[in-house]
């Protein structure tokens, strides 16, 4: 235990390690180990972000998608998935309700989906933006080529959430169709720094074929391109997709992820996801103790909540928009944790003289 310590104590101090570093972080099975882990990245996540927790308003507008990712629910070879897609007047209604609710952040999410060409979409931000002035709104439709990144970033896209799935190029190769790879994936992400965005990669915990190495990448990988937001959450299986019979991810090991990657990055916006929701009924309540500082309640019309379903079991797809957001306000309460109605900015770029970098 000791000697962990002093590790996690060279974690928070140079928000670094060596490998072998975050080897042991990785595979310790000290229960005192994790604990103290989780008590550093909370006490870094205090001082940075008191107990405020941000909230984004996920819009989930088509879950159509090119792709064939062997995980993804939504993958074009699910022919038994219900696809729908949201007129720029039903995404413009989710975000009237979400602005009354207190969301300042908006989330347009979808399957990479052709119909929505650089032109529609930058339609639905320009609109959004008029409309509501005072929010970000925040991308996360999949790789597109500069022009389109630069086209919505002129329109007011403010962020971009793109997950690298993984840093490992064979593991990337074991998770997707060969016409995805991980080189077009890090080079969108790179792009999407260089225009402007505030940017998120991530991954799944426990996605098959993931080890100890290939986490180990993610991690340094992360250290390196110094994303705004790292999205991460368990894997779980979709029985309708190849890794059906897959075993889906831990919510130990998210945890542990979220911590490590807290201390690593203290300024970082790191949401606990509906995913690690999913797997335990308190999963969101421990991802903010573990370090986390976002959560993004769903603010799609429930008529489609059902049917963008990235895994099995997917929680709050019956429920209505006010009815999540003020779930979320009373769990974040039950922990000590307050929800603020507040654009939720990566730190350094509202205020670039706070100190931190
Ligand atoms: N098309 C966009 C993209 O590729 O970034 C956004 C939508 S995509 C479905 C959003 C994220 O869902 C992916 O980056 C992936 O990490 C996650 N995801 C997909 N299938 C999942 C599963 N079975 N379990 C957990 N997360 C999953
Ligand atoms: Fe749509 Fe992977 S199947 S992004």
């Amino acid at each position: 235990m000791k000697r962990k310590k002093e590790i996690i104590d060279e974690l928070e101090r140079e928000q670094c390690l060596p490998e072998e570093g975050l080897r042991e972080l990785l595979s310790t099975k000290e229960k005192e180990t994790l604990e103290y882990l989780r008590q550093r990245a909370e006490a870094v996540r205090q001082s940075v972000y008191g107990n405020q927790v941000y909230i984004r308003g996920l819009i989930e507008f088509t879950n159509y998608c090119k792709n064939d990712c062997y995980y993804c629910g939504i993958r074009r070879s699910n022919s038994l998935a219900e696809r729908y897609r949201l007129s720029r007047e039903e995404i413009l209604s989710c975000c009237k309700m979400g602005y009354e609710l207190g969301f300042r952040t908006f989330v347009l999410q979808g399957g990479e989906d052709g119909y929505y060409t650089d032109e529609r979409l930058c339609e639905i931000i320009r609109a959004m933006k008029s409309s509501y002035p005072d929010c970000a709104v925040t991308m996360s439709v999949g790789e597109r080529d500069r022009e389109s990144y630069e086209a919505m970033y002129r329109a007011g896209a403010d962020r971009y959430l793109l997950r690298h799935e993984t840093a490992d190029e064979a593991h990337y190769g074991k998770l997707h169709p060969k016409e995805l790879t991980r080189k077009s994936r890090m080079e969108c992400l790179r792009t999407l720094k260089e225009i402007g965005y505030q940017v998120g990669c991530g991954f799944m915990v426990g996605s098959p074929y993931q080890t100890t190495d290939t986490l180990i990448q993610d991690l340094l990988f992360i250290k390196e391109f110094k994303p705004h937001m790292v999205g991460i959450g368990p894997f779980i299986p979709h029985k309708d997709t190849p890794f059906r019979d897959e075993a889906a991810g831990t919510l130990e090991m998210t945890l542990r992820l979220l911590s490590i990657i807290r201390l690593m990055h203290p300024l970082v916006l790191l949401p606990a996801t509906t995913a690690l929701g999913t797997i335990d009924a308190n999963g969101r309540e421990l991802g903010i103790l573990a370090g986390a500082n976002v959560v993004m309640p769903n603010l799609s019309p429930r008529e489609v909540r059902g049917k963008y379903l990235l895994y099995d079991n997917k929680i709050c797809t019956g429920d209505e928009a006010a009815e999540c957001r003020f779930c979320m306000e009373k769990r974040m309460e039950k922990i000590g944790y307050q929800v603020v109605v507040d654009r939720g900015d990566y730190i350094a770029y509202e205020n670039p003289g706070s100190g931190f970098s």
